[in-house]
């Protein structure tokens, strides 16, 4: 870890006591207001070269001069229902790497969707496999967040949403040159434990298989 310029380290700290209750309104010098999600700021923050990032590195630029709008809208997780298969399946329909069912299926599972300024934005389906003395075992089916909507953190929401209060294990398959699905599976623990050559079609793929331990 770097060192901390005192600035920096002022304005991360006021971050971290408002991100502990929930919406954060900043004001910079220069009294741009600013009202970020919670969970979205540090990412943000993070893309935008700012003083903190996730790794807990800090810039040595000022901090007022870091300070800028970067989101103004929350993020939601709620249970899925018929009313949002329409934006499932536009979701969907624009995400090639994204499995294609026929949306009105994930009824039949657990359906999670994101909600990026009251509108979908996101989805996770998920399926419970069995349960044995309290661990279960599940499966992520689907998972697809709108182009748009991508790196604010949503499917990163959407997947702990799912695991609160999980105990077991949680597989998925993932293209092998799925590389941004890959990279947000190993940021959030996955462990990669088999490869399936030609498990996917159109264009013939391998898989890789990933597995989630949560105790
Ligand atoms: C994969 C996908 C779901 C990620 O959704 P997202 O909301 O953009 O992901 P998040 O913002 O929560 O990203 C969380 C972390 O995942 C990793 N990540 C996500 N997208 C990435 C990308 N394009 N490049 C590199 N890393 C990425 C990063 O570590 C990221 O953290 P950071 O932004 O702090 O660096 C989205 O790109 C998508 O819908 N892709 C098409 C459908 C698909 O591939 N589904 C998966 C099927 S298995």
């Amino acid at each position: 870890m770097t060192g901390t310029a005192p600035a920096d380290a002022a304005w991360a700290g006021i971050i971290i006591s408002r991100l502990a209750i929930g919406r954060l309104r900043l004001r910079s010098p220069e009294s741009q207001g600013l009202v970020c999600s919670t969970i979205s700021t540090w990412a943000s923050l993070h893309r935008a070269g700012g003083f903190v990032s996730q790794k807990g590195r800090a810039s040595r630029k000022s901090a007022a001069a870091n300070v800028r709008i970067i989101e103004t809208s929350m993020i939601e997780i709620r249970r899925g229902s018929r009313d949002d298969l329409d934006a499932i399946a536009r979701i969907q329909a624009s995400c090639p790497d994204a499995a294609q069912w026929a949306p009105a299926d994930y009824l039949d599972h657990d359906l999670r969707v994101a909600l990026l300024d009251n509108r979908v934005a996101g989805f996770l389906v998920t399926r419970l496999l069995g349960t044995l003395d309290g661990n279960s075992e599940c499966e992520i089916l689907n998972l697809a967040v709108a182009a748009q909507a991508r790196r604010r953190g949503i499917a990163r929401r959407l997947i702990g949403d799912f695991l609160t209060g999980f105990s077991g294990s949680v597989f998925l398959e993932v293209r092998e040159s799925n590389n941004d699905a890959r990279s947000l599976y190993n940021s959030m623990k996955f462990m990669e434990i088999d490869r399936r050559p030609e498990y996917y079609l159109s264009p013939t793929e391998a898989a890789i298989v990933m597995k989630f331990h949560s105790c």
